[in-house]
């Protein structure tokens, strides 16, 4: 097959081109070039920012599949939920059908919602609603939080139980800790990509999760454990801890958290444990049998 896949110099851009080049694919890479991942055999890089959608129908004519990757957790000036999650979307949904694209692989979210008091779920579930009315055959993946080299959340929980050497080995949780997570390997999201790919499209939306439901309170733990640290969880009100956050997200041009994130760790994102399995047809793995990685950030 040739695929683009949009993002896909990112965390899972860079694991799903991988993987798409090992297998024989010829893959075309859209972003704007911020992070490069390296040249390899097969794979195209055209650099270009989504938002304009400027050459987008040359890039996906000849395409068998289209994946669209691109989206952001966190808003940083041009760089909007509304453009990047919803608008980007439209405009690759669109260049797809005008190439003639016969599979469009969205990656959406576990939890998306038009509900506006979350704006990245309601952005990330109006880039669904653009794949869906773009007359384009679709397959949405819903991941829950995904693991693996390179994640942007274990990694970053990682730096935090690190950090804590200063606080006395306690690490500050924000709300109770009990909102329910289910971590997903990078390995298994991408292989479910690939399943999915290789069959029609049939318009399916799947909610994808890893085997275990964890609480935020574990995940801090088995990243900790991962570690080889031994940390002690203090629970903070969210109220204590927004003004802190939120003074960092505008002094610090890389916050570990935002405002938007921290209200998002308030709620669960989980679904059937066997979503996985029953979808794509195999057992995806745990985190704590996986987290070794985590020793290199
Ligand atoms: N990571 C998770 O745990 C997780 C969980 C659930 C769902 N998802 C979904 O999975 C997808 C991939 O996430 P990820 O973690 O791999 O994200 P990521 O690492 O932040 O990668 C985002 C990619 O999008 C590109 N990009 C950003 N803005 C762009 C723009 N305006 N025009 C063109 N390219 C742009 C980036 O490259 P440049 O900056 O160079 O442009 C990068 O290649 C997203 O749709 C996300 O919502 C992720």
């Amino acid at each position: 097959m040739r695929v683009a896949v949009t993002g896909g110099t990112g965390f899972v851009g860079s694991h799903l081109v991988r993987a798409l080049a090992e297998d024989g694919h010829d893959v075309v890479v859209l972003a704007r070039g911020v992070r490069r991942g390296p040249k390899r055999e097969r794979v195209t890089f055209i650099k270009t920012d989504l938002v304009a959608g400027d050459g987008l129908v040359d890039a996906f004519t000849g395409c068998d599949a289209v994946v669209h990757l691109v989206a952001i957790p966190r808003e940083k000036g041009k760089q909007t939920f509304d453009l990047v999650n919803r608008v980007a979307t439209e405009r690759v949904a669109t260049a797809a059908k005008q190439a003639g694209v016969r599979h469009l692989l969205h990656q959406s979210a576990l939890g998306v919602d038009p509900d506006p008091s979350y704006p990245y779920l309601a952005s990330k579930w109006a880039g669904e609603q653009a794949v869906r009315g773009s007359g384009v055959p679709f397959t949405v993946l819903r991941p829950s939080v995904i693991f693996g080299p390179g994640d942007g959340f274990f990694t970053v929980l990682a730096r935090l139980v690190r950090l804590t050497l200063l606080t006395g080995l306690i690490v500050p949780v924000a709300g109770n800790g009990r909102a329910l997570f289910q971590p997903l390997s990078i390995d298994d999201m991408v292989r479910c990509a690939l399943i999915a790919l290789q069959r029609d499209p049939a318009g399916a939306t799947h909610e994808l999760g890893g085997p275990e439901h964890l609480t935020y309170d574990e995940l801090v733990l088995t990243v900790a454990r991962a570690l080889g640290a031994r940390r002690r969880i203090v629970h903070v009100p969210v109220r204590v801890m927004l003004p802190q956050v939120f003074l960092m997200e505008h002094t610090m041009r890389n916050p570990l958290v935002t405002v938007g994130q921290l209200r998002l760790l308030d709620k669960n994102n989980i679904t059937l444990l066997n979503a996985v399995p029953n979808a794509f047809g195999f057992q995806p793995q745990r985190l704590a049998d996986n987290a070794d990685y985590l020793d290199d950030y």
